[in-house]
């Protein structure tokens, strides 16, 4: 161990980890860059370093804009849940790996467990709620209903603006894993829709009931 070790004047061992840090610190301390970076605060001044740090946003939900300040920590579906009072939007996992909180934000699905709310300024968002209400059903929630497409009805909210988005990504041309000829139009197959919804878990194991439901929807739009 003598490679890592030094005298002192006292004759004491040193690490040399030990010097390297304090050099390090003392080398930080007088550059003035750092300095700038970093302000000592205010005499006087209160702090609080676990204080969230605030942000307003305006999101434009099923076509009304909403303004909020929010912790900039707060996700685009919590803040719809627990801001705005949307709760069709569900939380399975909060981990990007079940479907359930899926919204479309400018058309595109996305999960909205996974990204910051302050990261959408302007944006448009539509959540089931936004896609059709009782009375005045999406074409979607009725073919959910009538192939009964779910059990307890958990993951529904995300498959329904899941399969929404998905059918323009198959009318724009987009292929997924299973498309076989990237050179012609992806078909609405039944293979096809369960590919791109594989995104979407659905624990009753609805699924065949699912595919029924927007295979006829596809085909109505088609
Ligand atoms: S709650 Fe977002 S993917 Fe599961
Ligand atoms: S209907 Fe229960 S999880 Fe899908």
């Amino acid at each position: 161990m003598k490679d890592n070790l030094m005298t002192t004047p006292e004759h004491l061992p040193v690490p040399r980890r030990v010097l390297v840090a304090t050099a390090a610190t003392a080398a930080t301390a007088t550059t003035p860059g750092h300095a700038q970076a970093q302000p000592a605060p205010a005499a006087g001044a209160a702090v609080n370093p676990g204080a969230p740090s605030l942000s307003s946003v305006t999101l434009w939900v099923n076509g009304e804009a909403r303004a909020l300040n929010l912790d900039t920590r707060t996700t685009l579906l919590d803040a719809l849940r627990e801001h705005l009072q949307l709760t069709g939007s569900k939380k399975g996992c909060d981990h990007g790996q079940c479907g359930a909180c899926t919204v479309m934000v400018g058309g595109r699905r996305i999960y909205s467990c996974l990204t910051l709310a302050v990261m959408h300024e302007g944006d448009e968002v539509t959540t089931i709620e936004g896609l059709g209400q009782p009375g005045n059903l999406h074409p979607m929630q009725a073919a959910f209903i009538k192939h009964d497409g779910y059990q307890c009805g958990y993951c529904t909210p995300g498959q329904i603006c899941a399969s929404v988005a998905m059918i323009e990504e198959i009318k724009a041309g987009n292929p997924s894993h299973v498309t076989a000829d990237l050179t012609a139009a992806p078909e609405v197959t039944a293979e096809e829709i369960r590919e791109r919804m594989s995104s979407n878990i659905c624990r009753c194991g609805a699924y065949s009931n699912i595919v029924d439901a927007i295979t006829e929807v596809a085909g109505r739009q088609a």
